[in-house]
């Protein structure tokens, strides 16, 4: 017997896998990944698969950049990590430079370790300033249906996917998740640049706690875990006004969709608005190493700065904020950004990424509502069988062809690295489209 047969019929396999029922494993192993190159992950039996998620969504350099690996292997010739507090160093001023460059108006960076965790310190910042204001009545956090921002208990607290949040209800606090957005499927959409009728419907579930809330997060343009459903600028930008008539803070939480996945480098960009809060994190270091950034305003900061008695400081902190050797990965993706035209290059694969997509729904006649903006194409299984998992039944038979997909439920959609060449997307294509029509609907 070998030691793998081994360790499964004692059940001795240590690894409990993220975002997964342990069981589904007994159907379809964990793939052994190898090596990775470009838009391909190697596995142990010599087979080249697609990475068409870039590895939940933050490969947007693919994998192995020679660039990344260089700047990686000089900074640990100098140092790899001492803390942030108390220290400083010219590479995270470098990037804290450059990070403040995308925004007009944020011009201060506080640095964490994840996604989630950026949302927690944005969600802390807004609250704890509103203490120091003596605006005690603003305590209400308000997000949009559909909503994800992450898995701690503070970021699940604003986010509106049950299958993430309801087994911890109690735990969490309340917070108004906006209904009824105006969701488009292009920008090519009437809704995309004007949306007044959905709008004013919208305003009126905002009016009554105007008074009450401190901050009303977004997935600026497009929710990823929700269904990567898009929804139209004219609603953030109208969102947003609104917002800063009332005294409320924005937070943009663009960790998925920042540093160029939607065609631009920030997708607030699309809708001309800066919040008061940026989340940035996954494209930032282009998935090398864990980094996040939250940005704010001086205005934000100043309310902190003072005296230690005073007790206002932000005593946030995470042993790898800021991270030497993440942040000098930043700093070079900012550069290979510019330099390579990445926005533009998300731009042309993404109208292809539809094309592609709208003739699989064509042919197939199972996938409908296919939906595109920047690098992101999305579309939901025709399924009339309450229950069936046929994204899960999409991703085994697509593994086995040779890409992995990551069907979120049973939306398929494809968010490779920007920089894949355009013969991968035609094999991705024909990969889906055969996976698709391989199943028994
Ligand atoms: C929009 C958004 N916010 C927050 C997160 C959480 O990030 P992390 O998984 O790094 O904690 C994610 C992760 O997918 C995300 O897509």
């Amino acid at each position: 017997m070998n030691l793998d047969t081994y360790r499964e019929e004692k059940n001795l396999n240590p690894i409990w896998h993220p975002c997964s029922q342990m069981k589904d494993y007994e159907l379809f192993k964990p793939l052994e990944v190898v090596a990775a190159q470009g838009a391909h992950i190697e596995l142990k039996d010599g087979r080249q698969i697609i990475d068409a998620n870039s590895s939940w969504w933050c490969k947007s350099l693919g994998h192995g950049h020679p660039r990344l690996k260089a700047v990686i292997k000089r900074q640990i010739e100098k140092f790899e990590h001492v803390a942030l507090a108390n220290t400083t160093n010219e590479v995270i001023v470098n990037l804290s430079e450059k990070l403040t460059q995308l925004t007009r108006s944020l011009s201060k960076v506080f640095y964490a370790s994840d996604g989630s965790s950026a949302i927690e310190v944005a969600i802390k910042m807004s609250a704890h300033a509103r203490k120091i204001q003596g605006e005690h009545q603003r305590t209400l956090f308000v997000s949009l249906e559909n909503s994800y921002h992450g898995e701690s208990i503070g970021a699940l607290s604003v986010s509106d996917l049950g299958i993430y949040r309801d087994p911890y209800t109690p735990f969490l606090f309340d917070a108004y998740f906006i209904s009824a957005l105006p969701y488009v499927n292009h920008a090519d959409h009437p809704l995309w640049v004007d949306c007044g009728f959905a709008w004013r419907a919208i305003e009126k579930q905002l009016e009554p706690l105007s008074e009450r809330i401190t901050a009303i997060l977004v997935e600026p343009i497009v929710q990823g875990a929700g269904g990567m459903r898009i929804y139209s600028q004219d609603f953030l930008r109208r969102l947003c006004v609104w917002a800063r008539q009332h005294g409320i803070h924005v937070i943009a939480d663009e960790i998925m969709t920042g540093i160029g996945r939607t065609g631009k480098m920030l997708a607030c960009e699309y809708a001309n608005v800066e919040p008061d809060f940026l989340c940035l994190s996954k494209g930032l270091t282009a998935g090398w190493l864990p980094l996040s950034a939250v940005l704010t305003t001086s205005a934000v900061y100043d309310l902190f700065y003072d005296d230690y008695a005073s007790g206002k400081s932000f005593l946030h902190s995470h042993t790898y904020s800021g991270n030497v050797l993440a942040a000098s990965i930043a700093v070079e993706v900012l550069a290979m950004m510019k330099e390579d035209k990445i926005c533009d290059r998300a731009n042309q694969i993404g109208s292809m990424m539809r094309t592609y997509m709208q003739s699989i729904a064509d042919k197939t006649q199972k996938l409908t509502h296919v939906r595109q903006i920047g690098a992101i194409v999305a579309a939901d299984l025709v399924c009339d069988q309450p229950g069936r998992r046929l994204g899960f039944e999409i991703y085994q038979k697509a593994v086995a062809l040779g890409a992995l997909l990551r069907p979120l439920g049973n939306t398929l959609y494809w968010l490779p690295p920007l920089t894949i060449d355009m013969e991968i997307l035609d094999k991705l294509k024909l990969i889906t489209e055969q996976a698709i029509l391989s199943v028994d609907f």
